[in-house]
This record gives C-alpha cells, structure tokens and sequence, in this order.
C-alpha cells in the first residue's frame, strides 16, 4: 500500500534512505560479521512471546525482520512493515515473494511520525536497526516514540533490536575502531553511497548506552524495560511495554 501524500522531503534522513538498498543487506551481512540475520531472529522471537495477532515491523527497510515474523508466527497473526522508502519497500516486497511469505505479510508507505493506525491496533512493534535513526539527534524523537505508544494495546511490547555500547571500556574502544576503520569505508566501497555509511559509522559510534535509552524509553512512558546485550554489547535487544 502506497502513501504518496507523506511529506517526506522533509523527514529526517529520508533522502539518505532512498538511495541506500541496492547493497543493502549484503554491507549489513558484512559489517555485522554475519550476526544481523540472528539478531533479528531473537527480535522476531520476542515479538512473538506473548502470542501476539498484529504486529508491526516498524521501518522495516527490506523486510528482513518482517520475514523472520512470518515464519515464525502462526498462521493467524497479521504482520505488517512499514517504511518511508518506497525503494525499501519495493525490496521487501521482492524478498518477501522469494521467501514464500508474500501471503502472509502486508507492506505498508508511512512516516513513524504519523502512524496510519487506530490507538492500540497492535499487540507487538518490532524495530531493527531503525530505533537509531529514529532517535539519535532527530528532532522528531518525541513523536517517534509517542506514536509507537499509541499505536500498541496498553500491555504490549516494543522490541527494539539496535547496535549499542559495550559497558567494557577496552570492547568499546575496538568497536569504535571497527565502525571507523572498516565499516565505513568498506560500506562506501560496496555500496557507493559516501553521506549513508558515514553517518552509519559516527551515529553508531556517538549513540546512546543501554541506560539512557532505558531512560528515555522510560520518560517516554514505556515500563517493564529490559536489556539483552549482543556480540558483547556490540549490539542489543530492549523490550519495553506499554
Ligand atoms: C537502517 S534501516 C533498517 C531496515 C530494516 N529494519 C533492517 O533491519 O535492515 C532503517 C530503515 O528505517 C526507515 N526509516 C527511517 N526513518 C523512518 C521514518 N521516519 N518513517 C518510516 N521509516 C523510516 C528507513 O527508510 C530504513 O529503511
């Protein structure tokens, strides 16, 4: 389903987003040493816990996370992704029919600042790799996470699956390294988009600990916030309920 009526010029890095899928996922398999497939597994898994009947896969990009729900869902739960690039989506749609999922999932053209949702329609929102764009130093924070608080039935969860901060100093350090030594150049190299991999390198390296995204998840009005740290704190899952 298309909304061309968004006024996405301008949304916050909607641009960068409309000229990064060609590589995509194969800088996401390289960059993560192969984790993100898993990552996004347990994120999927989560979703699920509490048998959910709609889920929302919010910025869903390509559709990996969307996906993994489908096929581990049962066959009466709705899954939906949903994303302001429409070439995004145009992949997650391809990948989806590649998968055998086509069927069970819907593909949806929409801003997280605007939900085209009732309040409460859903039971579970999962977003990977898009909590940061979402968060970090956009001016559109407040209502990110307020939509998403609207959007869920009062008890359900908000699964969050995004890159983070190792607690240990040293961990840290080399992850940083590791983001601005390899990640983004070999992300310019493969994909050739310069402003995308930069800005996935130093907002990476810059974004918020598990505290203070458990705080802002808190002030945002979210309760029963939990961390899983991944690749020792490289990465990490938090679930919050509403
Ligand atoms: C880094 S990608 C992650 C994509 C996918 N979830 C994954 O796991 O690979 C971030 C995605 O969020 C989408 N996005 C960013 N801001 C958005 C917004 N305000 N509304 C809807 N989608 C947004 C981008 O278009 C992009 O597809």
């Amino acid at each position: 389903m298309e909304n061309p009526g968004l006024p996405q010029a301008a949304a916050p890095l909607h641009g960068m987003f409309t000229a990064v899928p060609p590589r995509y996922d194969l800088v996401n398999r390289i960059i993560t040493l192969g984790q993100d497939r898993r990552w996004r597994r347990l994120a999927a898994l989560s979703c699920l816990e509490d048998r959910p009947g709609r889920v929302l896969d919010l910025g869903c990009g390509t559709g990996d996370l969307t996906i993994n729900l489908a096929r581990l869902a049962e066959k009466n739960v709705e899954i939906l992704g949903l994303d302001y690039s429409l070439p995004m989506l145009e992949r997650a749609r391809e990948k989806a029919a590649r998968a055998g999922v086509k069927e069970r999932v819907d593909f949806m053209h929409g801003d997280a600042s605007q939900l085209p949702f009732p309040d409460g329609h859903f039971d579970a929102v999962g977003i990977s790799f898009a909590f940061r764009n979402l968060t970090y130093k956009n001016p559109l924070r407040a209502p990110h996470f307020a939509e998403v608080l609207r959007v869920l039935r009062p008890g359900g969860r908000y699964v969050i699956v995004e890159s983070s901060q190792p607690e240990n100093r040293i961990i840290r350090s080399l992850f940083h390294c590791y983001l601005r030594a390899f990640v983004k150049p070999m992300g310019i190299l493969i994909s050739g988009n310069r402003a995308a991999y930069r800005y996935l390198a130093e907002s990476t390296v810059r974004f918020y600990s598990p505290r203070e995204v458990r705080e802002m998840l808190s002030a945002a009005g979210f309760r029963s916030i939990a961390y899983r740290p991944l690749l020792f704190g490289a990465a990490g899952i938090h679930v919050a309920v509403k």
